[in-house]
């Protein structure tokens, strides 16, 4: 999908103009993806709109930069409010936000301790990320996701998204929507921008951190919800074959929101409708996100910007 250009990108406590947000060829981060980022999004609601957990994501950013001993000097509330900025700014909703700290010009070696951080906030709009109207027919990828002890799995860094191209290459490649990793051992783990949840027998079952997988923050939510639905939850390392059983199988995250998958390596999930349990949580997650339920959680930041076609207008 064609990227979308705003005006203006938030760089280190400036707006700057779109065309201007450029780095050096010989930037840290160019050359070992030393870098950490968000991808959050923006609702479009019946009375504006909403940044969703917000603070959440920018405490994960800053999470991330700590596993890399990148100091990023600014808080959780400073990015907020940059966040909040730029989209202001732009005057784009809904739209996804994309923060990133990496390490910079200076040195060439290795370690990044001497580079500086530079940290910018972009936002545009962006739509639906894994295609199929109907479901998603994905498959389980030939390659595994990150070791323990290798590459932090908790740690949203831009390294780690060479393994997920991988996936996601060779899915598409083979005509699948998306891929679905084993972790080192070959349990379940998640997509390669996505976690990954199965229901079977009315319980709802999710792999937890162990496995390899980012602690996502659809992920929180949905089993917020699901426990206010009172829905049985798991989280336990699950076998790949509880994928070919399952009666329902969805992915979460940010991007992929809650997307129900229809096959898994052309084996039909249930029916390969979207099952009752799978229907509750999307329905629950899109009328809070798009403001027709109350904010009951404050999950959503406002900003101040016209949206072109409000939710329900
Ligand atoms: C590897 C990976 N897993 C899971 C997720 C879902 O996380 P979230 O719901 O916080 O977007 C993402 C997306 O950020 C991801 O890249």
């Amino acid at each position: 999908m064609a990227l979308q250009t705003t005006n203006n990108i938030w760089h280190n406590g400036n707006l700057i103009p779109w065309d201007k947000a450029q780095i050096h060829v010989m930037s840290h981060v160019v050359h070992y993806g030393s870098a950490v980022f968000e991808g959050i999004r923006c609702y479009a609601q019946p009375n504006g709109a909403g940044v969703f957990r917000l603070h959440e994501h920018m405490a994960r950013m800053l999470d991330s930069a700590k596993i890399y001993r990148m100091p990023v000097p600014y808080t959780v509330d400073q990015l907020c409010a940059a966040a909040v900025e730029v989209v202001e700014a732009n005057g784009v909703a809904p739209c996804y936000l994309r923060p990133i700290a990496f390490r910079g010009y200076g040195e060439v070696g290795v370690n990044p301790l001497k580079n500086p951080v530079e940290v910018y906030i972009a936002n545009f709009p962006w739509g639906k990320y894994v295609s199929g109207n109907d479901g998603a027919d994905v498959c389980v990828s030939s390659w595994n996701r990150l070791a323990p002890n290798t590459m932090p799995s908790l740690a949203k860094a831009s390294a780690n998204y060479m393994n997920s191209q991988l996936i996601r290459m060779e899915a598409e490649v083979n005509g699948y929507s998306e891929g679905i990793a084993l972790d080192v051992n070959g349990y379940l783990s998640e997509g390669s921008g996505e976690n990954l949840f199965l229901v079977r027998g009315g319980v709802l079952y999710t792999t937890p951190l162990a496995n390899s997988v980012l602690s996502g923050i659809t992920r929180n939510s949905v089993l917020t919800l699901a426990r206010e639905l009172g829905i049985e939850i798991v989280e336990q390392a699950l076998p790949r074959e509880m994928l070919y059983i399952a009666d329902e199988a969805f992915f979460t995250g940010t991007a992929a929101e809650v997307t129900h998958l229809r096959s898994v390596d052309r084996i039909l999930v249930g029916d390969g409708t979207m099952g009752p349990v799978t229907t509750a949580l999307h329905e629950e997650f899109f009328a809070l996100v798009n403001g027709l339920k109350p904010d009951r959680h404050n999950w959503l930041t406002p900003v101040n910007v016209k949206v072109a076609e409000p939710v329900g207008a």
